[in-house]
C-alpha cells in the first residue's frame, strides 16, 4: 500500500508530510514554531505523528537503556527538554525510568503531557543559551528528541544543558541529521561548540551515529554525550 493511502486517526501519511513541512521552514522564528506546535496540539499532533513507520523513539529508547542498567533507572532524574505531548517521556516511562521533568514553550503540547502524567514537573518555558531557573548539577541526564529543527532549539542551549546536567551524566539527542547543515546556527556553531567544550573538558562524545528513518523517511542523528565538569 502506498504511503499516502495509510490513515491513522482520520489523517493521511501525506497530510502529515504537508503539515511538518508548512511550520518547520527555513527562517521561521521560535514564536511562530510554538503557534505552530500549539496549533497541533490542538488539532490532534499524538494521532496524527503516531504512524509506526520511524525508528526515532526506539533508538532514543535504546540509547537511554544502553546508558542506564535497569536497576539504576528509577532513580535517574532525567529532563526532558522539548517535551511536546510527552512521547519521548512515555517512551522513557515504558523501561523503567520514574522520575522525568518535562520543558517545553508550547502551552497547548504540555497540556497534553501532564493529562497523561508522564512529568513530575513541567516547565512551560523555552530552553536557551542562557541560564534557566534550573540549579546547577539537577539532572543525571537531558533528552532532546526532534527539537533540533528550524526555529527549534539553539545550539547554545547545550551549554545550558552541561550547566544542569551532574557531572558523569548524560545529554541524549535525537534529530534530522540533515539539519545540522541546514539550519544555519548549527551549520555555524555546532562543529566549534562541540570541539571547544571537549578541549575544556566539559564533555566527551560517547556516540554520534546516523541511523535510517528518523522520522518521514529522512535520516536521523544519535548524539550521546556526557557531562565531565
Ligand atoms: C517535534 S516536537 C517533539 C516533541 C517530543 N519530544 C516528541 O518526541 O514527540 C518538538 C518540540 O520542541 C519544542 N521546542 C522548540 N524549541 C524549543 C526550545 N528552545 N526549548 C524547548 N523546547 C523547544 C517545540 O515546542 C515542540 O513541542
Amino acid at each position: 500500500m502506498a504511503a499516502s493511502d495509510e490513515t491513522k486517526g482520520g489523517e493521511t501519511w501525506e497530510n502529515l508530510h504537508s503539515y511538518a513541512s508548512k511550520g518547520i521552514v527555513p527562517g521561521v522564528t521560535r514564536e511562530q514554531v510554538t503557534d505552530f506546535y500549539n496549533q497541533w496540539a490542538i488539532g490532534g499532533y499524538d494521532k496524527m505523528i503516531h504512524d509506526g513507520k520511524d525508528n526515532a523513539l526506539e533508538v532514543f529508547q535504546q540509547a537511554l537503556q544502553d546508558l542506564f542498567p535497569a536497576d539504576s533507572r528509577d532513580k535517574a532524574v532525567v529532563l526532558d527538554v522539548g517535551a511536546g505531548t510527552g512521547r519521548a517521556g512515555q517512551a522513557m516511562l515504558d523501561v523503567g525510568f520514574k522520575v522525568l521533568d518535562g520543558l517545553e514553550p508550547a502551552r497547548e503540547m504540555l497540556k497534553v503531557a501532564e493529562r497523561k502524567e508522564v512529568y513530575r514537573h513541567t516547565y512551560t518555558c523555552y530552553l536557551t543559551g542562557q541560564p534557566s531557573h534550573i540549579p546547577a548539577d539537577t539532572y543525571d541526564c537531558v533528552t532532546v528528541a526532534g527539537v533540533m529543527a528550524h526555529g527549534g532549539l539553539p545550539c547554545a542551549a547545550f551549554e545550558e544543558m552541561c550547566r544542569i546536567v551532574k557531572p558523569g551524566g548524560y545529554i541524549v539527542n535525537i534529530m534530522r541529521r540533515a539539519f545540522l547543515q541546514e539550519v544555519p546556527d548549527y551549520a555555524h556553531n555546532w562543529g566549534p561548540q562541540r570541539e571547544r567544550l571537549e578541549r575544556e573538558g566539559r564533555w566527551r562524545v560517547v556516540r554520534m551515529e546516523p541511523y535510517p528513518n528518523h522520522f518521514m523517511g529522512h535520516e536521523g542523528l544519535l548524539m550521546v554525550l556526557q557531562v565531565l565538569q
